[in-house]
């Protein structure tokens, strides 16, 4: 394989070989690179990381990868969306190079790996997809390893896997800056993603209230109400919205997810939540 120039307006990798090729070729040239991983289908919060990446570095390589081990088996998986071209047009003058590797160039036959990361990783999310993030670690490590990257840019949308990767760049000695972009949102505060797309137009309204019951939750707590009344309460709004089921509403240590065992507030704090509306699953999260 040779990296392919044709298809699209910015180039595209689908070997580590070619990857490895391209960045070094900007190595010699005493260039720095970014990279902004990503599962596709991409909309503007993918979008403000690769902005973010390259007002810090001079190229900007995006990967494209929906990677099949941080998805349980009933899952959505095969119904994710996959939009490579449309891809390719968002992020034409914007980055450098996209890596878009086939499921069987990362994980050959005879694969055996596992990067697990545990404190971090178990509760919230964890606790819900327990086999999750061992699947982002192990994918992430592998990136990281691929592209040798000096930053390494993620948003903050997903601010428990942020905390899992810095953990492991930290225990792992992977010598990359991890940098966390801000959440982006659409107009009425629901958080870009990519599974917006499936929501029905009455489950996008309802969708569209969650952030304001986290903000109110959040204002709550932080002048003084008690972790699990507060919580109680604004997950009782989320299902009053229409959600079907709340995963987890909780306000934890920012870094370590860990719960406030007295009910207040005693280091920086993040709000966060799962619910599932419809068929839909979503998170959001903000500080305390
Ligand atoms: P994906 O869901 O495609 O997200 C790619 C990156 O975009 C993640 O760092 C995510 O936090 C960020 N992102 C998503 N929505 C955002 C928003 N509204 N505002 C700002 N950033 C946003 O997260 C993954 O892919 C995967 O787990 C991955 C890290 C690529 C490993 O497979």
């Amino acid at each position: 394989m040779s990296l392919d120039t044709q298809s699209y307006a910015l180039p595209v990798a689908r070997t580590v070989a070619d990857l490895r090729a391209a960045i070094a070729g900007w190595r010699k040239a005493g260039q720095k690179v970014g990279l902004v991983p990503t599962m596709g289908a991409l909309h503007a919060g993918h979008l403000s990381l690769v902005d973010l990446a390259k007002s810090k570095v001079d190229r900007a390589v995006v990967s494209i990868f929906v990677n099949p081990t941080q998805f349980a088996p009933h899952e959505d998986l095969d119904a994710y969306p996959r939009t490579e071209a449309a891809d390719a047009v968002k992020l034409a003058g914007k980055a450098d190079l996209i890596f878009a590797p086939a499921a069987a160039e990362m994980y050959p036959h005879g694969f055996s790996t596992t990067v697990s990361v545990s404190g971090v990783s178990q509760p919230l999310e964890g606790k819900f997809r327990p086999t999750h993030f061992a699947g982002v670690a192990t994918v992430v490590s592998k990136l990281l390893l691929q592209a040798m990257p000096d930053i390494a840019c993620f948003g903050e949308k997903d601010w428990q896997q942020l905390q899992v990767i810095r953990r492991m760049v930290a225990d792992l000695d992977i010598p990359v800056e991890i940098i966390g972009g801000p959440i982006l949102r659409e107009a009425d505060g629901l958080a870009m993603s990519s599974r917006n797309v499936y929501l029905s137009e009455t489950e996008r309204k309802a969708a569209g209230q969650l952030n304001v019951i986290l903000r109110e939750t959040a204002a709550k707590v932080a002048g003084g109400a008690i972790i699990p009344d507060a919580t109680r309460e604004g997950a009782d709004r989320v299902r009053a919205l229409g959600f079907d089921h709340v995963d987890y509403l909780d306000v934890r240590d920012a870094a370590s997810l860990a719960d406030f065992p007295t009910g207040r507030v005693t280091a920086p704090a993040r709000i966060l939540v799962a619910a599932k509306i419809g068929r839909t699953r979503l998170i959001d999260n903000m500080p305390v």
